[in-house]
């Protein structure tokens, strides 16, 4: 089995689609390689591009608060995207640059392997649950793919837009939080 760091250092130097050509970074993903709890985004915007750390601009301030609602912190979770390089101007990524990229996702995946995987958004969700998934309906629901349980919460980008969204969200978020302790409840200690 590939390490991490090796795994890492192939994603960092990739060439398989063509937003190689545009991205300031290669976005590995952060966080815990011990953790039982995988979040995934979609992709990184411009202050992920330019940083190389996923969820840093306006929308990772907001997965930080929604994190701390259920006394998590980027250092007990890890944190990862469908495609590691920023599409132009934010579009949504084509299914031939998520088809170039999945794999390092799942090798981070089978590296990791979380209990629990937290999807943000229509896109990670489309790609990870089902490609018929409905956000507006499905969120918040448990799904479970070989023993991992698996939920997609609306995207952090999504809740700043619309914060009529928030309400449903928080009690999604006390799902998640319930479902961590039961399966592994030592997410929660160890903050620093
Ligand atoms: N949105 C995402 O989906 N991922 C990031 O890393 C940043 C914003």
């Amino acid at each position: 089995m590939i390490t991490w760091e090796e795994l890492e250092s192939r994603c960092l130097h990739c060439q398989n689609c063509a937003l190689a050509d545009t991205r300031t970074n290669v976005v590995f993903g952060v966080g815990n390689r011990q953790a039982d709890v995988l979040f995934i985004g979609e992709g990184p915007g411009e202050q992920e591009d330019l940083q190389g750390e996923p969820f840093v601009g306006p929308a990772g301030q907001f997965l930080d608060v929604m994190l701390s609602v259920i006394d998590l912190h980027r250092s007990n979770v890890y944190i990862a995207n469908i495609v590691k390089c920023r599409p132009p101007r934010n579009r949504d990524p084509l299914n031939i640059e998520q088809d170039a990229c999945i794999g390092y996702l799942r090798t981070q995946t089978a590296l990791l392997k979380p209990k629990i995987i937290v999807c943000l958004g229509r896109v990670a969700a489309m790609r990870i649950i089902d490609k018929d998934f409905r956000i507006t309906r499905q969120h918040g629901q448990w799904f479970e793919r070989a023993g991992i349980q698996i939920m997609a919460l609306y995207h952090p980008s999504a809740l700043l837009r619309d914060p009529n969204k928030r309400p449903e969200t928080f009690v999604d978020l006390k799902r998640l939080q319930a479902k961590i302790q039961e399966l592994c409840p030592e997410t929660f200690s160890n903050v620093f």
